[in-house]
């Protein structure tokens, strides 16, 4: 049992559609611990990124939510310093665990937090706490979406919002597999970056020439998977200039807007499809079998060097409004992590 009494937390007051208001509207806490139930473990967070769905969710722009005020954060990592009575102590207790927890409970962005196992990840213990903090959505994301090109058998995929996190994954997963990527990105910096990692295929949304490209090189290809987190118009010109036999991917809706312009007759006469996917959902889909040759087979991945999640700053949990912005005027440079 902790000694501890208290903890800092990060807490929201209520959602703002206003970016700028709800981040200037997180203030610090200290909570009151509380008596862990039997079926639940309790985190020392170690560390807690930010990510897309984080600040949709501060917008009340996500399909979860939380009874406010609330502890926000969906990720995160930390070790298991208390368990509960019905769980296997020696199993968990100062094991480093990996977080993702969309429940309506107390988040990540806290120095405690309250898990059900099925809540955490245990992680080897070489992979350092920031990595640890970043493992549970954004590789697994990138194998749910992969096995999707795999079962369609493309020989080549795009991938819009092509400089973040997901994408790198992707990109990494694809190499192995020997299959071509054609990469979507909104800024000529981000673009330079990927064509100095030796990306081929690397176009920009808003170029004049961008339509004629990705068309070409997507027909060239054969790129009949597309994975999609922008939304908005670029999710039906993606759709239009693929060839037939096509899915695009919808996993994220960075635009905010709604997906536009698919062409109907491509639906009807090319076989083409538009679609969604969850990481709530593939991993419960998952048997523990194949969950695990994902987990282990990423994690060998960052182990082994062959990637990691990129960082950009970590902050304290006094530095949030701050790392917000800084992380939200250039997600392409890296996670921003609290670490505490
Ligand atoms: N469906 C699921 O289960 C699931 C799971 C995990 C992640 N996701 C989604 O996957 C997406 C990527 O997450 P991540 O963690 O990889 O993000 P990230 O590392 O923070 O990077 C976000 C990337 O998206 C770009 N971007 C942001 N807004 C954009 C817009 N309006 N148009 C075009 N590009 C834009 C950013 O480029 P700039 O540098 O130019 O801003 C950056 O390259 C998010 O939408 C996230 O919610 C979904």
């Amino acid at each position: 049992m902790t000694q501890t009494k208290t903890y800092q937390a990060a807490i929201l007051p209520q959602p703002n559609q206003n970016i700028v208001r709800a981040m200037l509207s997180l203030k610090t806490a200290e909570k009151p611990m509380r008596k862990l139930q039997p079926d639940e473990l309790l985190v020392k967070m170690e560390a807690a990124p930010f990510n897309p769905s984080d600040i949709a969710f501060l917008q009340d722009n996500y399909r979860v939510k939380k009874q406010t005020p609330c502890v926000p954060g969906f990720e995160g990592a930390g070790i298991v310093v208390e368990v509960g009575s019905d769980l296997d102590t020696k199993r968990w207790l100062n094991k480093r665990v990996s977080c993702f927890s969309q429940q309506d409970k107390d988040g990540t962005w806290a120095e405690y937090f309250y898990a059900k196992t099925n809540e955490v990840l245990p992680v080897s213990d070489k992979l350092s706490a920031l990595q640890a903090a970043t493992f549970f959505v954004n590789p697994f994301t990138a194998w749910g979406l992969f096995e999707i090109a795999l079962q369609r058998e493309s020989t080549a995929i795009i991938v819009n919002a092509a400089g973040g996190r997901v994408a790198d994954f992707l990109f990494e997963i694809a190499n192995f597999h020997n299959v071509e990527v054609i990469a979507i990105v909104r800024k000529q910096k981000t673009a330079t970056a990927l064509f100095e990692r030796r990306l081929k295929n690397v176009l920009i949304e808003n170029d004049p020439d961008f339509e004629s490209k990705l068309h070409e090189t997507a027909n060239q290809l054969n790129a009949t998977t597309a994975f999609d987190a922008v939304g908005g118009t670029l999710s039906g010109q993606i759709f239009n200039l693929m060839p037939p036999d096509s899915e695009v991917v919808l996993y994220g809706g960075l635009s905010g807007k709604a997906i536009s312009g698919l062409n109907p007759l491509d639906l009807i006469f090319e076989n083409k499809m538009f679609t969604g996917f969850n990481l709530n959902d593939w991993i419960a889909e998952n048997d523990a079998i194949s969950f695990e040759v994902a987990r282990e087979t990423l994690e060998n991945m960052v182990l082994e060097g062959r990637i990691s999640t990129k960082i950009q700053q970590q902050v304290t949990l006094s530095e949030l409004s701050k790392g917000l912005r800084n992380y939200i005027s250039a997600m392409s440079e890296g996670k921003v992590i609290i670490k505490f």
